[in-house]
């Protein structure tokens, strides 16, 4: 069963009122490595799929099989896979539905460490990739060959914030046989985006983020139809990053405030993005609630809001930009996003501080940006905080 609305009576129930082990109104925390079977005939029952239970931890925890079933209604997808991070649930489906000798496109702007797992690990197994910009789907078109399994974008693209014609995209996987389109949709999250209805095949979050909200966890999920999940799922029990039941407890716990949480994340971001746009010391802004953003209008017609995550540029160098991140006060200067605390991040001298100037400039990272995750505060404080940092 699948929601197809999301919002707070969704958030906090997860569809109809339900009873939970123990007559508990919060599901309890199994904390085991392994279940016990009652019989010889039991264990054949589970195997045969006939009774399923528990059976060991890195398979399934009911904790870890609840939070599941959350997430999969919230992403309007048959089935759903926790794992112990974003990236677990990235590269694990990657590898799911790649084999050596086969090619993938993937379009530009991902997370760093994202666009390394396609261009170093895959390739190193035998996995070419081809990347696009995200707004070109006849680059998509152009860049396809016969070998080609898999499409991953970021929906939208950290930290630019692009957004890609999803439907358009799907329609030209259609035309192919055995495409899979897979999206990692941490920065749109499931409020702000149907991302399997637009015709994603996958879709994958880091749940660190948005979904959870506390700056608090790591943990990712993948959803998506029963039979492509269950395959990511066997991976998942071979690579073994599986998700603990403590932590999907937290993310349960989240989860009844993430529609309350979510529409604050949207509205304190627009208010940030154009506060910031109205500055004389930023020099661009990057927010597709923005009429000046590229993918306005398709972030438009696609998103219902557009999300916790604001990136600009500081009118000025590196150091210039530097200064602002010493100046925040309230905003914290550190990694990771969605959660309730605002932090601010500036990519040159913190994920791309291994790379020169022009290596960063080649990757598109100017060395004046900055990325805010725009948190639960009061909006008015989080855009005072930016301008005393911004005139400093
Ligand atoms: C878009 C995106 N995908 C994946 C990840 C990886 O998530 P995690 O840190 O939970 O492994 C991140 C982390 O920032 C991200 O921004």
């Amino acid at each position: 069963m699948s929601s197809d609305k999301i919002d707070q009576t969704e958030s906090v129930h997860g569809g109809d009122v339900k009873a939970l082990p123990m007559r508990s109104i919060t599901m309890p925390v199994a904390i085991a490595s392994t279940f016990r079977f009652d019989s010889t005939a039991a264990l054949q029952a589970h195997l045969r799929g006939d009774a399923p239970q528990p059976d060991y931890a890195r398979y399934s925890n009911p904790t870890v099989r609840e939070a599941e079933r959350r997430l999969a209604r919230l992403a309007g997808a048959e089935d759903a896979v926790l794992m112990a991070s974003g990236m677990a649930a990235v590269t694990t489906s990657l590898l799911t539905f790649l084999s050596a000798g086969q090619h993938m496109i993937f379009l530009s702007d991902v997370y760093r460490p994202s666009r390394e797992f396609i261009g170093a690990t895959l390739r190193r197994f035998g996995i070419q990739s081809s990347c696009v910009s995200p707004d070109d789907v006849s680059a998509i078109e152009d860049a396809m060959q016969d070998n080609t399994r898999v499409i991953f974008c970021e929906f939208p693209t950290n930290p630019h914030l692009r957004v890609a014609d999803l439907r358009a995209i799907s329609a030209l996987k259609k035309k192919r046989r055995g495409v899979q389109l897979i999206v990692d949709a941490t920065l749109a999250s499931p409020l702000n985006a149907r991302v399997l209805a637009l015709g994603a095949d996958i879709v994958i979050e880091s749940a660190t983020k948005f979904l959870s909200g506390h700056n608090d966890l790591v943990a990712g999920v993948v959803c998506g139809r029963s039979g492509r999940v269950e395959a990511v799922r066997e991976l998942r029990s071979l690579l073994g990053p599986t998700l603990d039941a403590q932590t999907a407890y937290l993310l349960l716990r989240s989860l009844k405030t993430f529609a309350l949480r979510m529409k604050a994340h949207n509205e304190h971001a627009l208010a940030v993005a154009e506060a910031l746009e109205a500055h004389p010391n930023v020099e661009r802004v990057f927010y597709p609630g923005l009429a000046s953003h590229p993918d306005h209008a398709v972030a438009s017609d696609l998103m219902s809001g557009f999300g916790g995550v604001v990136s600009f540029h500081v009118r000025g160098d590196l150091d210039a930009a530097s200064a602002v991140v010493d100046r925040v006060r309230l905003i914290q200067h550190g990694a990771s996003l969605g959660g309730a605390e605002s932090l601010i991040h500036q990519p040159a001298i913190f994920s791309y501080s291994d790379l020169t100037s022009e290596e960063r400039a080649a990757q598109g990272i100017a060395d004046n940006l900055i990325r805010v995750s725009v948190g639960l505060e009061e909006a008015t404080d989080i855009v005072a905080d930016l301008y005393q940092a911004l005139e400093g």
